[in-house]
């Protein structure tokens, strides 16, 4: 009997610690994959890029909203996910002196297992390219990049944005 259920105990752990991802997309060299639903996830803050002309939204997974919800984010909690999604901008059509979203140049995640991602200060890193969402990076040392440059925000759990203050 116990035999029986201990692999249905640990069957149900691996759902609830990992993510549904999209099967149509390819995984990352990293072997991460893009989360399946991230288009509906929350707003953690925005970021405008003035040297590119880029427009930015920080996004999260339910557990990343928690937290940055709550102010635990230093560090961040296993599981939470991070997600960026990048524009090109443009005048808004109708108000010139307003920018707006243009072209979609890429979406990118950062994956929160401290156990996991020892060699990347506890994030896995991933980017899809484009609208065909093409993983970004030649093999799996492309997250050495995104870690290096995250690494002057250490103190921050490597993590830039900042959640932004709501009533
Ligand atoms: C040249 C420096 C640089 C590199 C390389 C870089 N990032 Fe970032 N990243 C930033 C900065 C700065 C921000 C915060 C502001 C912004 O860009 O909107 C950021 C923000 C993020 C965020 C939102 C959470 C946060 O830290 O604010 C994610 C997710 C992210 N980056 C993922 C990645 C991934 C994945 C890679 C590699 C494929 C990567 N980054 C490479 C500089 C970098």
């Amino acid at each position: 009997m116990k035999k029986r259920i201990l692999p249905l105990i640990s069957a149900g752990f691996l759902l609830i610690n990992s993510y549904a991802f999209a099967a149509d997309v390819k995984p990352a060299p990293n072997g991460l994959q893009l989360p399946e639903n991230y288009k509906d996830w929350k707003i953690i803050s925005q970021s405008h890029r003035i040297d590119n002309k880029t427009m930015r939204i920080i996004i999260g997974n339910e557990k990343a909203i928690e937290a940055s919800r709550n102010g635990k984010t230093n560090p961040w909690p296993k599981g939470a996910i991070l997600g960026k999604l990048v524009w090109k901008q443009k005048a808004e059509e109708n108000w010139p002196t307003a920018i707006a979203p243009d072209k979609f140049v890429h979406a990118e995640f950062m994956f929160k297992d401290s156990e996991k991602y020892t060699e990347t200060g506890g994030w896995g890193y991933a980017r899809w390219l484009g609208m065909d969402q093409k993983p970004y990076g030649k093999n799996k040392q492309f997250s050495q990049e995104c870690f290096a440059c995250h690494t002057p925000v250490k103190d921050r759990d490597y993590v830039f944005t900042t959640p932004v203050s709501l009533p």
